[in-house]
């Protein structure tokens, strides 16, 4: 290994980008390490990429792939074949892949092929249901990867009962709570969101994007039931997600959802507004695994819109409930989020900014490991 190892890290999606931010704010203070920053391109749109590198302070991504919008399958193998010619050129000591999107374990196949090391940030993490598209990444992710970042002991326990090596999987907290951390001023600053005049009344947050939630009219539907239960109380905020907005034209829902009173449907936002949207909310609605963990972090109550979670810790940590699509599951989950007490409730173990401090002090100490070692 050179005194000057070359960390590569790969990025495509817009849970991604959030992650990253923080983990390569502190690779940056490494002088000794060469980085690089791919960009796959599965999101692409200004609202779905670049306005989270310019809010997060990413810098301009060394290459960018250009994989865009494809099915699964065609998205993936875009990235492998594509991440091959990268590491071929670039040879990093270490690819650093990040969560569950297409781009992850497409990145992870090229970089084992060829020999070089996989460091997982996010590891661990099982839903058990396996026909989600990133509960299969994970798997796939994990099994390829040298280094595991854990988020939570859940995730921790799921690595060990699959048999990972106890060295090579590392408890680091959440990433996505540092970034939170960093951009909680700007946040906070911002205040109530813009442009939508919510003056001083409650409103919950909407969000549903997962292809189990949006991709079937039924699904739809009962998404539509969902946010009139909410709207029967207050404002329900929905930032649309292009797959959802397609979705729902495809499906001809647009006008039912337009119909609700109460419901006010905006465009996707950026990192900032839509973290100040969540931060004045009473309640958050999702089927998103990531604003999951970032309601945690903000302290606000998450009724998450599906049956099962990957983030146990946040149900164990009482921040979160799981209602599954229906309206009346929602209904008793919006009382107890009324009632819930911001102030009481506290962050998960280690869910505390320096996730990727811990992160960067293990790929160092790694990067340093005897060459015998490395054999
Ligand atoms: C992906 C991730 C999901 C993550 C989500 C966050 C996978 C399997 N899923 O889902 O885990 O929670 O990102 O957003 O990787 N589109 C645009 N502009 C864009 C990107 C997408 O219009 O910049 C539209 C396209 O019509 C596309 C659809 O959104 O077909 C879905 O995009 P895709 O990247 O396939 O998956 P997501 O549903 O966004």
């Amino acid at each position: 290994m050179s005194s000057n190892p070359h960390v590569q890290v790969v990025v495509g999606a817009r849970p991604n980008f959030v992650k990253v931010a923080p983990l390569w704010q502190r690779l940056q203070g490494q002088e000794r390490l060469r980085l690089s920053l791919i960009h796959t391109g599965q999101h692409y749109d200004y609202a779905m990429s670049q306005v989270f590198f310019e809010q997060l302070e990413i810098p301009r991504p060394h290459r960018c792939l250009d994989v865009g919008s494809q099915s699964h399958t065609r998205q993936t193998a875009e990235v492998l074949q594509h991440m091959e010619d990268v590491l071929l050129e670039d040879r990093p000591d270490v690819l650093v892949v990040i969560g569950d999107v297409n781009s992850t374990p497409a990145a992870a196949l090229a970089a084992v092929k060829l020999g070089i090391p996989v460091a997982h940030v996010e590891a661990g993490l099982r839903s058990f249901d396996g026909t989600m598209p990133e509960e299969v990444n994970r798997i796939l992710t994990d099994r390829m990867s040298t280094l595991l970042f854990a988020t939570e002991p859940a995730a921790l326990a799921n690595l060990q009962r699959e048999g990972f090596d106890a060295a090579a999987v590392h408890l680091v907290g959440n990433v996505m709570i540092d970034a939170l951390h960093a951009q909680l001023p700007a946040i906070r600053a911002r205040g109530a969101p813009h442009g939508l005049a919510l003056g001083a009344q409650p409103y919950v947050v909407l969000t549903a994007h997962r292809p189990a939630t949006v991709d079937t009219p039924e699904g739809l539907t009962q998404l539509c039931r969902i946010a009139e239960v909410a709207a029967g109380d207050g404002l329900v905020v929905f930032p649309v997600h292009p797959r959802t907005r397609s979705a729902l034209e495809r499906c001809g829902l647009s006008g039912a959802f337009e119909r609700l009173p109460n419901v006010r449907m905006v465009k996707p936002m950026g990192y900032v507004d839509f973290m100040s949207l969540v931060d004045s909310a009473y309640c958050v609605l999702t089927d998103s695994g990531g604003l999951q963990s970032e309601a945690a972090g903000l302290r606000v109550p998450c009724i998450t819109l599906r049956e099962v979670t990957e983030h146990v810790i946040t149900v164990e940590h009482g921040s979160n409930r799981l209602a599954g699509l229906d309206p009346d599951r929602v209904a008793a989950a919006l009382e107890w989020a009324r009632h819930y007490d911001r102030r009481a409730a506290t962050p998960p173990p280690l869910w505390d900014g320096h996730a990727a401090e811990r992160i960067v002090a293990v790929l160092n100490q790694w990067l340093d490991r005897p060459r015998e070692a490395a054999a």
